[in-house]
């Protein structure tokens, strides 16, 4: 067995179910499930998805034939829907976010571009998303993600000690300037790829503070909850405090021993515990259509690990 260090092996061993089997994707975390039609899943296969989803924080799924109405059940065995902060949704499905890219845009940011958790800067960030790819790139346009309790069990006991009292600010002002900079640079509001943006941007920015540890409500796992995107600094420091700080969490966090990488294949679907994991989309697709459907169930305030 691999070792990150001595102390931390790798444990994204098979999850082997009554229904469901399972087939780790890395080291760090992700699993394919086998043999599973989404849209024919009854509750006992349910119960054993997300319990693979626990065991590998990022779940796969080849081949599906999933419509819109069938994300939207899949989603709601989970829970309730989570708040999509960033557009209005489908005709219809005001629930499901279109995640395109057209063969003939060029834009230096995508959605998901940087390194990120879902919405953190909501009061309750999504516990799980779920996304659905439909036309993939022949190469490229890949998802990265990264096991938070990994790089958090593989901290120092005295750096453990100094963050477990700490909250962080999540806030999209990031996200919100670099739009407002694109947009002026193109002279057009289109500031994400292809996607229509419908933003409520002052409680986006306003942002939500949060244990920078925390545990997850389920599994008990505790986790670094940070990322590059939205963590903008910790409660009660200074900026010159905080940054450096940050700084080194994120850099810590997104080293490729606690990550896994997905390559998309038409049809395919990919579930994540967000609370448990950051995530990455590439944009190295320039020239080729890349369409995905986005769909989130609503969590829990984090919850403190200490
Ligand atoms: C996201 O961050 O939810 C989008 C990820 C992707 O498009 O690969």
């Amino acid at each position: 067995m691999n070792l990150i260090d001595q102390q931390q092996p790798y444990r994204n061993t098979p999850f082997e179910g009554t229904h469901i089997q399972t087939r780790p994707l890395a080291a760090a975390m992700g699993g394919e499930v086998l043999d599973v039609q989404i849209a024919d899943l009854n509750d006992k296969h349910f119960s054993e998805i997300e319990k693979a989803l626990h065991h590998h924080k990022m779940i796969f799924f080849r081949e599906q034939s999933l419509s819109l109405t069938d994300q939207e059940l899949f989603t709601r065995r989970f829970g309730e829907f989570g708040t999509d902060a960033y557009t209005t949704g489908m005709p219809d499905h005001p629930d499901i976010q279109p995640v395109v890219k057209e063969a003939d845009t060029k834009s230096k940011m995508v959605f998901g571009g940087g390194w990120h958790t879902d919405s953190p800067f909501l009061e309750c960030p999504p516990s799980v998303s779920i996304l659905h790819g439909v036309e993939i790139p022949p190469y490229g346009g890949d998802t990265i993600w990264y096991n938070s309790v990994l790089a958090y069990e593989s901290l120092s006991e005295i750096m453990k000690s100094i963050l477990a009292p700490l909250r962080v600010h999540m806030s999209a002002k990031n996200v919100i300037n670099s739009m407002r900079r694109v947009a002026q640079e193109l002279k057009s509001n289109s500031t994400m790829s292809d996607m229509e943006l419908d933003l409520d941007v002052q409680s986006m920015l306003d942002g939500s503070y949060h244990p920078l540890i925390r545990k997850h409500p389920v599994s008990g796992e505790i986790s670094l909850y940070c990322d590059a995107v939205y963590a903008v600094g910790l409660q009660g420091m200074t900026d010159r405090e905080s940054r450096p700080l940050l700084e080194f969490l994120v850099t810590h966090l997104t080293q490729e021993i606690f990550s896994c990488r997905l390559r998309w294949e038409p049809h395919t679907v990919a579930v994540w515990d967000n609370r448990i994991c950051l995530h990455r989309a590439f944009n190295d697709y320039d020239g080729y259509r890349r369409e995905m459907y986005r769909t989130t169930v609503r969590g829990e305030t984090p919850i403190a690990a200490f």
